[in-house]
């Protein structure tokens, strides 16, 4: 099984941008499952709005994960309760709106997609640890195809929540610092994993935000308005191949840019 897994789709460019490589992508591979993060896909960036989760479906996303930015736009709350193809953080609190993971079934078998979110420069969250042994061992019962997005800040705390589940998911990746790591790999538990997936939208800006306030907020620090950068859009994406016993051969990092 193929699951294709896209890193933080940020504002309109990314979208329109991920519609046109996921067109390309399906005549290259045989994709069984797209899941992506979508936690900045509002057109402002922050969160994410009906218009834009919509959007994400039509142009063939099936299941959308989330991240610090959940709670950005108010207009997503009833969606996240009642649409079964999008979860946030599975250790915020439980009496928060939506779910923190999802079941679907691809090709006659049942996949799960965990959703986390880290701790370290993060906020105040229940233990992504506890979490995912409490989700994963309930999961366990029914499927071994399980695939994480740890949204997460640090690349240790990332690492460590894969070694954490070396053998007992398909795979964790990191999502949330918007920049790409070179570091994918297999674990011997057939856990595939990466740092961080990237982010899917403006390319030349700093974490898709202008270069300008940017530049500025690190010099003095003081707070101004950040908008997403315009220019050239950047696609980025993990695709990970899982065997029949829910392990992982494969994960190959897809990075790819306008001009
Ligand atoms: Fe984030
Ligand atoms: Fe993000």
């Amino acid at each position: 099984m193929n699951l294709l897994f896209i890193g933080d789709v940020t504002g309109k460019a990314g979208i329109t941008y991920l519609a046109e490589q996921l067109k390309q992508l399906r005549r290259e591979e045989t994709l069984d499952l797209i899941v992506a993060n979508g936690e900045n896909a509002a057109k402002n960036g922050r969160g994410i709005t009906i218009g834009a989760l919509e959007e994400l479906y039509d142009s063939g996303v099936e299941l959308v994960t989330l991240g610090n930015h959940t709670w950005d736009q108010k207009e997503i709350y009833d969606s996240l309760d009642r649409d079964m193809r999008i979860c946030r953080p599975a250790n915020f609190h439980e009496d928060a709106p939506g779910r923190g993971y999802l079941n679907c079934e691809v090709n006659g078998k049942q996949v799960a997609v965990i959703n986390l979110i880290g701790r370290t420069y993060m906020g105040l969250y229940e233990s992504p640890f506890q979490i995912a042994d409490k989700i994963v061992s309930e999961i366990r019962q029914t499927t071994s195809y399980i695939f994480v997005d740890f949204h997460a800040e640090v690349t240790s705390e990332k690492l460590a929540l894969a070694w954490y589940l070396n053998g007992k998911v398909s795979a964790v990746v990191g999502t949330h610092t918007h920049v790409q790591t070179a570091d994918e790999r297999i674990l011997p538990g057939g856990t595939a994993y990466i740092t961080d997936v990237g982010m899917t939208g403006p390319r030349d800006g700093i974490i898709g935000l202008k270069k300008g306030p940017m530049i500025q907020k690190f010099i003095d620090q003081m707070p101004n308005k950040h908008e997403l950068e315009e220019g050239p859009r950047q696609f980025s994406a993990v695709l990970i191949t899982i065997d029949e016993s829910g392990k992982s051969t494969a994960i190959r990092r897809i990075l790819r840019t306008e001009d």
